[in-house]
């Protein structure tokens, strides 16, 4: 198939089936994979549609200056919808991010600026939002996207990957996706509801985030979680909050890696960690995980056994193999429950001042 730029071919990304990592022969777990997306992960969705949306409201000039606090992801996308559409791409980033990652978007032109202070709570995330906000004031033309309160960020979500899923499956008795600024799971979560009124929806979170109120303490995943409540995650469509583990994340990358093939993200490895949980409870329903992005962002760290040492993980405590993983599942070390997410903020990047986890 011919296209006019390589962002003509995001979407439609595949939807594979496990076949070996079951806790029930008959089990129907599905696992989407954003990594698939043109730079590597599901932020491409939400970038370009928030983007075109900006450029629609004639918020953003030819070759104006786009500034983005990012994990790495949001980073990858923004690199490459600049290098296509001409815009200059700074991206605040902090040593959590992954090496990969870095060199890819400044191979793509974008500039970095580093933050290495954290919060009082370890976290880097509230120290790079003051950062872009202080860039987006001093460099003229500067736009930042707000990927936390955004509203066109869900919608992206709920107007395309929804679509996506909605024409893939007849009946689907459990989504499970992870939390950082709510975008995905918010967007898919009203959607899908929509469509199929008996969904439940399993929100997937890092132990040690304050997405959802608990307090922040810091954890080794990236992409998932937040240190405080983002403004686009919106509780209403979620039925359970799953609060998963560096280890039980890491273990399902790594057997799943071996087991079925499946090169997946560290969030990637959490809702799929969760999904064989609610499988383990619901045996045979269809469920549908979805996996933000590509094991490849993660070769040097994830993956690496000297990096997990060197981080204070012990590759040891893993699970090695499916068998063990499966055990696991069946005791989680934070059972899902009932999600109590309290009023969502009117701001949530205005928590970052207010929250107490800044
Ligand atoms: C790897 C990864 N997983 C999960 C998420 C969470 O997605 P969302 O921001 O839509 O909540 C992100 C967001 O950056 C991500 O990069």
């Amino acid at each position: 198939m011919i296209h006019e730029n390589l962002l003509e071919t995001l979407g439609m990304t595949p939807v594979v089936r496990l076949r070996k990592l079951l806790p029930h022969p008959q089990d129907r777990i599905y696992v989407k994979l954003e990594g698939a997306n043109p730079s590597g992960s599901i932020k491409d969705r939400a970038a370009l549609y928030m983007l075109e949306q900006a450029e629609q409201a004639g918020l953003l000039r030819p070759g104006a200056t786009l500034v983005e606090s990012t994990s790495g992801n949001l980073g990858k996308s923004l690199a490459l919808i600049g290098a296509i559409k001409g815009y200059r791409v700074i991206l605040v980033v902090d040593p959590k991010t992954p090496r990969s990652v870095l060199a890819y978007a400044t191979s793509l032109g974008a500039e970095l600026d580093t933050v290495i202070t954290p919060d009082a709570n370890g976290s880097y995330q509230t120290t790079r939002l003051h950062r872009v906000h202080r860039l987006v004031q001093e460099i003229p033309g500067a736009y930042t996207l707000d990927q936390y309160d955004n509203p066109h960020n869900p919608e992206a979500y709920r107007l395309h990957t929804a679509q996506e899923i909605v024409k893939d499956f007849d009946r689907l008795s459990a989504l499970v996706a992870t939390v950082s600024t709510g975008g995905h799971l918010s967007g898919l979560g009203s959607a899908l509801k929509e469509h199929f009124p008996a969904l439940h929806v399993q929100a997937v979170d890092a132990v040690g985030s304050a997405a959802f109120g608990y307090p922040f303490t810091p954890y080794r995943m990236r992409g998932i979680g937040l240190s405080w409540r983002p403004g686009n995650l919106h509780p209403g469509p979620i039925d359970s909050l799953h609060r998963v583990t560096d280890t039980e994340a890491l273990s399902a990358c790594r057997v799943l890696a071996a087991e079925e093939g499946l090169l997946l993200g560290e969030s990637g490895g959490a809702a799929v960690f969760s999904a064989l949980g609610y499988a383990a409870a619901n045996p045979g329903e269809p469920i549908l995980a979805i996996a933000p992005d590509t094991g490849a962002n993660y070769l040097y760290e994830t993956y690496d056994d000297q990096w997990l040492r060197d981080h204070g993980i012990s590759p040891d405590t893993l699970c090695h193999n499916g068998e063990d993983l499966l055990r696991h599942v069946h005791h989680p070390l934070h059972p899902p429950a009932p999600v109590d997410a309290g009023p969502v903020p009117a701001s949530g990047t205005s928590q970052i001042t207010t929250g107490g986890q800044a």
